[in-house]
């Protein structure tokens, strides 16, 4: 194998800069080179590329995003799109692809697999809701930009004896605002995921504030429904002060947290010795510590990730 490739697809997450360093770094220790394809596989398609050095990813893997840039590319659910992908592939002589991304991503590399073009793929969404894999790339950083925010969220909702509901991504996936409600001790964390009864909510939050208590915290999953809504309905039921904190954006961001560059490394090491042992169309994935490897085709038809059964009963015990 003489050239692969690399490009980051879907929306983008912390990690992904450290994931293609390691690519490039393992390529190029094996005397490959590596191509890095512009905007994901819109780039691919109108052949925006740079052939990447060490020097290319210098001082990239603190940084959040991907220096490479990523889009949701609509002509890859299409066959002329695939076609073309494929083709400008073969003609830049490129033997192998390490694509990072989420669930989108991974069905075109799946077309492109089925196509000829070998291809590993690394799971990458800050939302979590990659099946084979317990965690994907950017999770953890966007917990610890949701933590961060949140508590200093609790200062000022405890000055003002406010209830704050706070809306974090996640697409169908509750995992993001399960976990941060766990760790920042929220007393709700409403998800796509379960049932919940606004109506027993604002029961708790009215028990809360004439015990005294001077903050109560609400996370709510974008999944699960919208902090306005839910806000305008306790205050409709119980007159509470409540003001709400739309993440948005903010969590995909930041310098990625030490679990998601150690990730990465793994991630994209392994992805490049995959390819130069001649195996392709899989998808690599954390299980229990060591990194896994699943068909493509299983991965496509897996489904959304289901949140651990284990995570569901903590919160639970813990009264979220
Ligand atoms: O899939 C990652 C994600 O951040 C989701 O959590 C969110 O709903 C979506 O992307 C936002 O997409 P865009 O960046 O295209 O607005």
């Amino acid at each position: 194998m003489k050239r692969i490739a690399v490009l980051t697809s879907g929306g983008d997450c912390s990690g992904m800069n450290a994931a293609i360093r390691a690519v490039v770094r393992t390529g190029l220790s094996n005397n490959v080179e590596v191509v890095g394809i512009q905007k994901g596989y819109q780039g691919l398609i109108d052949r925006q590329y740079e052939l990447l050095t060490t020097k290319s990813v210098s001082s990239k893997l603190q940084v959040g995003g991907t220096f490479l840039q990523s889009a949701r590319c609509l002509a890859m659910l299409e066959e002329p799109g695939r076609r073309l992908a494929t083709e400008n592939l073969k003609e830049m002589e490129i033997e192998g692809l390490v694509v990072i991304g989420g669930d989108g991503s991974h069905r075109g590399a799946l077309e492109l697999q089925k196509r000829g073009i070998r291809v590993i793929a690394i799971p990458a969404s800050i939302d979590n809701d990659i099946p084979f894999t317990d965690m994907s790339l950017g999770v953890d950083t966007a917990l610890n930009n949701i933590i961060h925010a949140v508590d200093n969220l609790k200062d000022t909702a405890s000055s003002h004896d406010r209830t704050f509901v706070v809306e974090t991504m996640g697409r169908n996936c509750g995992y993001l605002a399960l976990v941060a409600g766990i760790a920042c001790g929220a007393e709700y964390a409403l998800i796509p995921e379960s049932r919940y009864d606004l109506n027993d909510i604002c029961e708790h939050l009215q028990k809360r504030f004439q015990e005294g208590r001077d903050n109560s915290i609400i996370m709510v999953a974008e999944g699960a429904g919208k902090a306005q809504d839910i806000a305008d309905q306790i205050k409709d039921r119980v007159g509470f002060e409540t003001r709400i904190m739309v993440l948005g954006h903010y969590q995909r961001g930041g310098s990625p947290s030490s679990f998601d560059r150690l990730l990465a490394a793994r991630f994209g090491v392994t992805a490049v010795e995959t390819l130069l042992r001649g195996e392709s169309g899989k998808m690599l994935g954390l299980s229990c510590g060591t990194i896994s490897q699943t068909d493509l085709e299983k991965v496509t038809q897996g489904g959304r990730r289901d949140i651990d059964e284990t995570l569901l009963r903590l919160a639970s015990t813990l009264g979220i």
